[in-house]
């Protein structure tokens, strides 16, 4: 005989609003708190969705070995495939495996590699446009130079002309399909939908110019990748779109995040300073040797991910930790929850440039690029432009906070970031 569970707790929240409000805000401690008064399973209310959260290690266990049996990601990521044609987040089994192994071609470290000189020309020029600015929105300057060096890598060209309008069309987007923040409707306002219309106008241009001028060079880049692939033009087009979409807002963040961290921790700043100038020229495999650097980057993934969960539906019941979750319930794997708990690391508040990631590794509880079949395939080029990245930036500019003493506020728009008003001052750095 089987014992029906019981559904899993509900979070108090005030009426209508639900849990809104702490989740357009510092959503991961938000998790993280909800864990350590409700356990590794409970149910939040946002505005009209309500959504079952799993966290610790047992859940981000429960995604990587049961996550592709057991939800489909149709619900929180089809409006990025009936809207762009970016399928990979939605296909399952088989077909996904596929369109992943070809994404990942394009999206690989190799292709950073060829086109290393031209992104860090690029990258140079941008933060010596930050130089002599009292008061600089880092969110945005950060998503603007993720932008070019993103687009350079993927395509070979610089998308920095389109910027605006790309950012505006995919936030609003993920604020409606993902975060349910707006109701779907708003994917008619006739702004969205020219929006829309130039993003495609972007994709399908960059891969005709592309078809006319033959292969870009060795190796193929994403816009080789997605014109050879057996996939109809609209997916061939999210193909291109894909890396520019799923990596903007979420290395822009890191690197916001990054700055923030070493505005606030002048010994991490020294650390990490000393190593850079201690360097030589930053070549790409150079970059692979900065372990303060490496630290910087890991700790503040752990510390501030910029995509904590992973939002699913159940396409199947099932039960987890004592509670059944029924069929159709959109569930969400709070994967960086464990990225706060002792037992996993030690001293958690402890911003440490020295700590062994890999025992957290294996065991799947440092998660900052999810785990499972739909894992990020943007892990390696992240890790890498993010050393080079603060390695320029601390050869050529010294930054301070514009408001010192200004806390951090993270807020979601549309994942976890420093806000709009964080803002810094730079000024070249004296040779
Ligand atoms: C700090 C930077 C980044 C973070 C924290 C991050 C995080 C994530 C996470 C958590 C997922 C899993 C989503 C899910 O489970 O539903 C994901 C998927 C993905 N990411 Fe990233 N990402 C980053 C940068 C990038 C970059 C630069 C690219 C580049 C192209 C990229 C491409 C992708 C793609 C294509 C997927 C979907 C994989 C699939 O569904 O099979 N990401 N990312």
């Amino acid at each position: 005989m089987t014992t029906m569970l019981r559904p899993p707790p509900a979070v108090p929240g005030v009426p209508v609003l639900g849990n809104a409000l702490r989740m357009m805000g510092d959503v991961q401690q938000f998790f993280v708190d909800s864990y350590r008064e409700m356990g590794p399973v409970f149910r939040v209310r946002a505005l009209n969705q309500s959504f079952v959260i799993m966290a610790g290690a047992a859940a981000n266990r429960f995604l990587l070995e049961r996550g592709e049996a057991v939800f489909t990601s149709e619900e929180s990521f089809g409006g990025l495939d009936r809207e762009f044609g970016m399928r990979v987040h939605v296909l399952r089994g088989r077909p996904h495996r596929e369109l992943r192994k070809i994404l990942a071609a394009g999206l690989s470290r190799d292709l950073l590699a060829a086109r290393w000189d031209a992104i860090t020309a690029e990258s140079e020029r941008i933060l010596d446009g930050w130089a002599g600015k009292p008061a600089i929105g880092a969110v945005d300057a950060c998503q603007r130079l993720a932008a070019a060096q993103l687009s350079i890598a993927y395509t070979g060209a610089s998308s920095a002309a389109r910027f605006e309008t790309l950012r505006s069309a995919f936030e609003l987007v993920l604020d409606v399909t993902i975060a349910g923040k707006w109701p779907a409707a708003t994917l008619r306002w006739p702004g969205y939908r020219r929006a829309r219309a130039e993003i495609h106008r972007f994709a399908r241009a960059a891969l005709a110019e592309r078809a006319a001028a033959g292969p870009g060079t060795a190796p193929p880049d994403l816009l080789d990748l997605a014109l050879a692939a057996p996939y109809p033009p609209d997916v061939q087009a999210g193909m291109a779109l894909q890396g520019y979409f799923a990596g903007v807002n979420t290395v822009a963040y890191l690197y916001s995040f990054m700055i923030d961290v070493l505005l606030r921790n002048p010994e991490v700043l020294a650390r990490v300073t000393a190593e850079v100038d201690a360097a030589g020229p930053l070549t790409f495999e150079r970059l692979r040797d900065l372990p303060a650097l490496h630290g910087l980057v890991m700790e503040t993934l752990r510390v501030y991910p910029p995509a904590p969960g992973s939002a699913r539906t159940a396409v199947e019941p099932f039960d987890f930790e004592g509670f059944h979750i029924e069929a159709g319930r959109r569930v969400l794997v709070a994967t960086c929850v464990t990225h706060q708990l002792p037992e996993h690391f030690p001293d958690p508040r402890r911003f440490d440039l020295d700590r062994d990631f890999t025992a957290g590794r294996r065991a799947a509880v440092y998660a900052p690029f999810s785990v499972g079949g739909h894992t990020c395939l943007g892990a390696g080029m992240t890790q890498v432009l993010a050393v080079a990245t603060v390695a320029m930036l601390l050869r050529r500019l010294r930054l301070a906070p514009a408001r010192p003493g200004r806390p951090l506020r993270i807020t979601a728009t549309p994942g976890p970031n420093p806000g709009r008003r964080f803002q810094i001052s730079a000024t070249p750095r004296p040779a």
